[in-house]
């Protein structure tokens, strides 16, 4: 199954707010702390692990733009220029928008609204572009990515999500000593990664979970 359909809100163990989608059977973040995984896998193995004060981000998967917003604070804080493409082939509705924004997603917001396909300025130092489109056959620049956030459902309900094909692209997509991060550490997920070209790392995962994965093109 691969449509998001309905979607209900609901709280992580470290108190904010996530989605959980009945049909899939999945969350939008880990139960055990939603905003402590983004921060764990995204910001500190990511974002951090980038070099250069102008950063390219794809995100796969935009869903409640916890991600991006905590990109924002983290750029904001260290003064660097961002450059943020998101793929969500299932935006937010208005009212959803609206019931996160009022369970304290509302720095959200600005993400969550943006016109699709157009390049909207967040700040002076942050320019976010929301890409309607499904991963499986997105095709941006080659070599133009310094970063992947790779936050799609897990494989177990998403297996067209996690093949060779989609980390081959992703693998085109970056530019040379760019890198992948995912929360997601399965053996099968790792040697796609690798059999893409892929320098795959296991590094640890945030609360309750073992590991991660952080994958170079080198
Ligand atoms: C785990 S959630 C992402 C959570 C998100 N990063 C956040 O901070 O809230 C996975 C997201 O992938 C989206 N999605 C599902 N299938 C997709 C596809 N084929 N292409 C692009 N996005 C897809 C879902 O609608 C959902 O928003």
């Amino acid at each position: 199954m691969s449509t998001a359909g309905e979607r209900h809100i609901t709280q992580s163990a470290d108190g904010s707010t996530t989605l959980w989608v009945p049909g899939l059977d999945e969350h939008y973040h880990s139960i055990h702390g939603a905003l402590t995984e983004s921060q764990h896998v995204f910001i500190e193995a990511g974002l951090k692990a980038i070099g250069t004060s102008n950063v390219r981000i794809l995100e796969v998967g935009l869903g409640t733009a916890l991600n991006a917003r905590l990109t924002l604070d983290q750029a904001q804080q260290d003064g660097r220029s961002i450059a943020y493409d998101a793929l969500e082939k299932f935006p937010l509705t208005k009212e959803e928008i609206e019931a996160v924004g009022l369970q304290g997603m509302s720095k959200e917001a600005p993400f969550l609204t943006a016109t699709p396909g157009a390049a909207t300025q967040i700040t002076e130092q942050f320019t976010f572009r929301l890409l309607v489109e499904d991963v499986k056959s997105f095709k941006g620049e080659q070599g133009s990515y310094d970063l992947i956030y790779f936050d799609a459902f897990a494989p177990s309900a998403q297996p067209d999500l996690w093949t060779d094909a989609v980390f081959e692209n992703m693998y085109g997509l970056l530019k040379p000593g760019g890198a992948l991060v995912t929360y997601c550490a399965k053996g099968v997920v790792k040697r796609s990664m690798k059999a893409a070209g892929f320098e795959v790392e296991a590094l640890p995962g945030p609360p309750r979970k073992r590991e991660m994965t952080r994958a170079w093109k080198r």
